[in-house]
């Protein structure tokens, strides 16, 4: 099997595409991440093929390093760095992700890779308004090294899940999963790899199913 076939091996639920969802009137969102920025990438290039009908008001990010300012560089949003380790404390953090969020009126947060905890301050300032993407299947290998957690545990199906965040860590309301399939000769990185494939193909239509579900 080639590795194009092989990232044709999944399941996504519920099938739907997401020229099937119409969105009136555009989604303001605020992204968080924390690393390499693939997911918020392809949410600006679904914004850009006028497939999600939304704008990316700005990225915020923790690590200096991190790939995801080129990226949203890139496509001309602003970046802005809140380094963790400049801020004491999570709460801290929080206020200062939130007046940012507020003051470019954001209406959906978004957390792609951010891989810090949040609080209240953040959950509560957007309630039912911050959707996660988080890679397994939830309920299943919550936290850190979830891919790396899915091959140890030996299970032979996995995937990629988003939700809408609630306070206990990779938890909340499912809006949508895509199953992967492990195989034989994977390691964490091909593993990893084909769960992109799908986070990629998801992500846009959970948030627009939820912005339907929920409304703006
Ligand atoms: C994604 O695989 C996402 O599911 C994961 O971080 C990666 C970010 O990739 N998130 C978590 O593990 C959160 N618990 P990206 O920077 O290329 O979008």
């Amino acid at each position: 099997m080639n590795k194009s076939e092989k990232d044709k091996l999944s399941v996504i639920s519920p099938a739907i595409e997401l020229k099937d969802i119409k969105i009136e009137k555009p989604l303001r969102l605020g992204v968080m991440a924390s690393g390499s920025g693939t997911n918020m990438e392809t949410l600006a290039s679904a914004i850009e093929s006028g497939s999600l009908n939304a704008v990316i008001r700005v990225v915020i990010y923790n690590n200096p390093d991190a790939k995801v300012a080129q990226r949203a560089e890139k496509w001309g949003i602003p970046a802005v760095l809140l380094d963790h380790r400049q801020i004491k404390g999570r709460e801290a953090l929080d206020r200062a992700i939130v007046e940012i969020l507020r003051k470019e009126g954001v209406d959906w947060v978004i957390m792609a890779g951010w891989m810090r905890i949040v609080t209240p301050v953040l959950l509560q300032a957007y309630a039912d308004r911050v959707i996660n993407i988080h890679p397994s299947l939830l309920p299943s290998f919550k936290g850190i090294r979830a891919v790396e957690q899915a091959l140890e545990a030996g299970v032979k199906i996995t995937g990629c899940t988003v939700h809408i965040a609630r306070q206990e860590v990779d938890s909340g309301p499912i809006l949508m999963q895509a199953a992967v399939p492990i195989l034989d000769d994977d390691t964490p990185e091909t593993l990893h790899e084909r769960i992109q494939v799908q986070e990629h193909r998801i992500f846009p239509l959970a948030i627009a199913l939820a912005a339907r579900k929920f409304g703006v």
